[in-house]
């Protein structure tokens, strides 16, 4: 876990009464939120074959990020609903993809693992039949009798798929771009406001660890050049966007979205 500290003399250890407690506690979620993170990880590493990559060795069928596409490709095929086991195994790719980019990824990952199992036990449990597709789940879940969290916890997955479309996005787009200050500036538009206060501020300190972007580059897509991953992020957060699009949309729809 690489929380770097900054020297003492930053204006963010400035003798603010709440940091003494607050960062122990901050330092403590982080190891917990890493531990879990990594704990679950482990069960989804099975490869998926026959991606079509083009020509970027990135999106391959033997890498991470071919394997996360191709899954959130698949669930877009029915025109106007959404395929809920690939759009949950995009997800789970996803998570993959960012947990090992750093503390503030966990902490977004961590998040969105939980809403994962939330949505996978739906999708595999008695009632599998009703969450096979966004439109079914809706109808599904419109009795209120039925007690079932599903909608609920998409929207949480949706506002933190567009946090990482705009995070990684920006990697992908901007040359020696600050990504700390880019991916701090999608979190507090996107994630921040939902987040309770101190949250807030351990992703702020999180935000301060903030890897750079030939290191995430690298994380990424290991062994290729930064154009070529650049490339291959780009595409990533193309597909990140059309789930985006396409949930945004069926969420608006219904009148989802407060
Ligand atoms: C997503 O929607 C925006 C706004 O409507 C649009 O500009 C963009 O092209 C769409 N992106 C994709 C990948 O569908």
């Amino acid at each position: 876990m690489k929380l770097k500290l900054l020297p003492p003399d930053s204006k963010v250890w400035a003798p603010r009464q709440w940091l003494s407690c607050a960062l122990p506690f901050t330092i403590f979620i982080f190891m917990l939120l890493f531990y879990l993170t990594r704990e679950k990880l482990n069960l989804f590493s099975q490869v998926e074959p026959g991606l079509k990559s083009g020509e970027l060795h990135c999106l391959g069928p033997d890498k991470l990020p071919g394997q996360m596409v191709r899954p959130f490709r698949k669930s877009l095929t029915t025109e106007g609903d959404l395929q809920l086991p690939q759009f949950l195994d995009g997800w789970r790719k996803l998570v993959m993809l960012l947990d090992p980019l750093g503390t503030l990824f966990t902490f977004a990952t961590q998040e969105a693992s939980e809403k994962l199992s939330v949505l996978e036990s739906y999708s595999q449990g008695p009632y599998s039949t009703h969450y096979h597709t966004f439109s079914a789940m809706a109808d599904w879940e419109q009795d209120p009798s039925k007690h079932s969290s599903g909608l609920h916890t998409l929207v949480l997955l949706h506002r933190a798929l567009h946090w990482a479309q705009l995070c990684l996005g920006g990697i992908a787009r901007v040359q020696n771009a600050n990504v700390g200050a880019l991916c701090r500036e999608a979190y507090q538009s996107v994630l921040g406001p939902h987040h309770t206060w101190l949250i807030r501020q351990a992703a702020n300190l999180a935000f301060l660890a903030f890897p750079g972007q030939s290191q995430i580059l690298e994380l990424v897509c290991p062994g290729d050049s930064e154009q070529e991953a650049q490339e291959a992020l780009s595409r990533v957060a193309g597909m990140l966007e059309a789930v985006y699009n396409r949930t945004q949309g069926l969420l608006a729809e219904r009148g989802l979205l407060t």
